[in-house]
């Protein structure tokens, strides 16, 4: 699969098949967030693979009750070690870093043919009790990884035009 088909096959997936995922599939999975780019290499991330179903399922009430977060077999947590760390442009290096290595995991999913289904919506608090994340650090995203058990419609896009201008900005 060439990056443009992973890209546009990918799609949220919110329904998971009872089926395990093998571990050499997991690995390179992992292996394209391992491999991200990151500022200043800093690489200020990590990661944490989810197999316990008791813990997914903790995970899955803290995250609004969204369940199918402990239907697939694995979650993948994204953490930001040193949030405090800003770039010169005053933006968080660690947030931004775990959300590029989260995409790109998402992309090598898809590939593999494993569904991903990126959650931002969830109490950081109670997700950070549950796995023993440190306080100063930041849980930035989490998702559930699992054979998709669902084939979802394509979600509409701003237009070109919308999104993109040249040379200067424009609305
Ligand atoms: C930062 C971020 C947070 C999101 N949070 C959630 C979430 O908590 N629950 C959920 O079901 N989907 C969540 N999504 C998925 C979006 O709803 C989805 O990407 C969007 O509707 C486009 O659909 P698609 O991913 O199928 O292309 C999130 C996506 C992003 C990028």
């Amino acid at each position: 699969m060439d990056v443009f088909t992973a890209i546009s096959q990918r799609k949220s997936v919110r329904k998971y098949k009872d089926k395990a995922v093998d571990e050499d599939v997991l690995r390179r999975v992992l292996e394209a967030g391992r491999i991200a780019p990151s500022a200043g290499n800093r690489q200020d991330w990590k990661f944490i693979v989810v197999r316990d179903n008791e813990t997914r399922h903790k995970l899955a009430i803290a995250a609004k009750g969204q369940m199918f977060l402990a239907q697939a077999p694995l979650a993948i947590v994204g953490c930001a070690i040193e949030p405090t760390y800003v770039m010169m442009c005053g933006q968080s290096a660690g947030i931004l870093d775990v959300s590029i290595a989260f995409s790109f995991m998402m992309l090598e999913a898809t590939e593999q043919g494993l569904g991903t289904c990126w959650l931002g919506a969830f109490d950081e608090g109670a997700v950070k009790k549950i796995l023993g994340v440190p306080d100063a650090m930041r849980v930035v995203a989490m998702t559930p990884l699992g054979y998709p058990d669902e084939t979802p419609a394509g979600r509409p896009r701003k237009s070109m035009e919308e999104v993109f201008c040249y040379d200067r900005f424009q609305l």
